[in-house]
């Protein structure tokens, strides 16, 4: 693909898929160009036609996806549809005869099934990607590039804070908000709250811990949001408040702390990572980072602000769907010999962490991965 313009087509463009159309253009010197779209919604078509006209890019707008795949318009393709699509419009990507590069919206699956699927298709996902070898698909877990939690991951792959024994993840915010027919309402459609929104936050345990996990245990239940909705008679399922544990294969355990009450906070997430020699410390949206070594007490705890200056567009996302958007263009770029920043086995694993403590909640015990990972849930 060289130098020439690389032509993206999204898949979904409602809030988030938008959200990538304006990453995008500020990626516009890069050499990229959003060139179609595909979205069944005729609202979302109209948002997304309207952006693209300010960006003076025109654009095909296509219905459904297999339209756009026909079309042969693309070379990268973005997949920000609701989660339970994710799966069907992978397998169609990966089954196209044209080679079209994917960066797909985190959860990968809903289920661990279906990021394995059999199904209707001959192939499960992941082993559809490696029969793919000129396709590259890149998971859309975008806390990884977020400038102080790539901070704290730095100091902690550089052995500041020992070996890592404990990664304690509170996510305090504002309830799931309302989206294109209400899809994230029901556990059916998002996996469950555990696998669609922390999914990132067992992504980023698993890098901190640096190991696997190994078995989950978690509390939760709906209690407060969504309680008064109804949509065709269904009330939602999804929970708005857990406690989980993982515990990782090298004695490592990480702790999420999820309230979807809580917009009294002044940070959405705050991460502390310790080892046996420090600990470290992340806060978004403050974009703070402290760290500190046992030896030198509270005194010697350093801090500081992380930026990045390659940010062109902060987003919704404190920068980090920029910066997911630029190292996937240079893996692009690269043809396969540079590593992929997030790959397949990242995402069925974090998506595997995820169900593994919706199924806790509702078994009242500890769930192994094993378990999640044979019986394909
Ligand atoms: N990275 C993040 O932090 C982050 C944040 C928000 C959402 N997301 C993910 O992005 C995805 C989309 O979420 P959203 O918030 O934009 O939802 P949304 O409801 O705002 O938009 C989804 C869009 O997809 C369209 N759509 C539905 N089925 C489709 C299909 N088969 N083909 C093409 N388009 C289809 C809908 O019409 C809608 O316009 C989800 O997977 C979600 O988990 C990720």
């Amino acid at each position: 693909m060289g130098d020439k313009v690389v032509k993206y087509g999204i898949i979904g463009v409602g809030m988030m898929g938008r959200e990538h159309l304006i990453n995008l253009y500020h990626l516009k010197t890069e050499g990229v160009a959003v060139v179609a779209v595909a979205d069944p919604h005729p609202p979302s078509q109209q948002q997304a036609l309207n952006l693209a006209h300010s960006f003076n890019w025109p654009l095909q707008v296509f219905s459904g996806h297999k339209e756009l795949l026909d079309s042969g318009l693309c070379d990268v393709l973005v997949v920000s549809t609701p989660n339970m699509t994710h799966c069907e419009i992978l397998m169609d990507i990966l089954n196209h005869t044209k080679t079209h590069h994917v960066l797909v919206e985190k959860p990968l699956c809903t289920t661990v099934a279906d990021c394995r699927k059999v199904g209707k298709y001959k192939h499960k996902v992941i082993d559809a990607a490696k029969s793919r070898s000129d396709v590259l698909v890149q998971v859309g877990l975008e806390y990884r590039f977020m400038p102080p939690v790539a901070k704290l991951i730095d100091i902690v792959k550089c052995g500041t804070l020992g070996q890592v024994k404990m990664v304690a993840i509170r996510e305090h915010r504002f309830p799931f908000l309302v989206k294109v027919n209400n899809w994230n309402r029901f556990n059916c459609n998002s996996g469950g709250t555990l696998v669609e929104k922390c999914c990132h936050f067992f992504d980023l345990m698993r890098l901190f811990a640096g190991a696997n996990p190994v078995r989950v245990m978690a509390s939760g239940a709906i209690d407060v949001n969504h309680k008064d909705e109804s949509y065709d008679g269904k009330v939602p399922d999804i929970i708005d408040n857990a406690y989980v544990i993982v515990e990782f294969e090298n004695g490592s355990r990480g702790m999420l702390d999820l309230c979807m009450f809580a917009e009294g906070s002044k940070n959405e997430q705050e991460i502390s990572v310790v080892g046996d020699s420090g600990k470290g410390e992340a806060f978004v949206p403050e974009n703070i980072v402290r760290w500190g070594m046992r030896v030198e007490g509270r005194e010697g705890v350093k801090a500081l602000k992380a930026e990045d200056d390659r940010i062109k567009y902060d987003g919704l996302h404190h920068g980090s769907s920029y910066l997911e958007h630029l190292q996937f263009l240079s893996a692009i770029r690269a043809k396969g010999a540079q590593a992929l920043a997030v790959d397949l086995h990242d995402g069925l694993v974090s998506v595997a962490i995820g169900v593994a403590a919706q199924l806790s909640i509702e078994k009242g015990r500890f769930v192994t991965i094993e378990e999640v990972m044979e019986l394909g849930f």
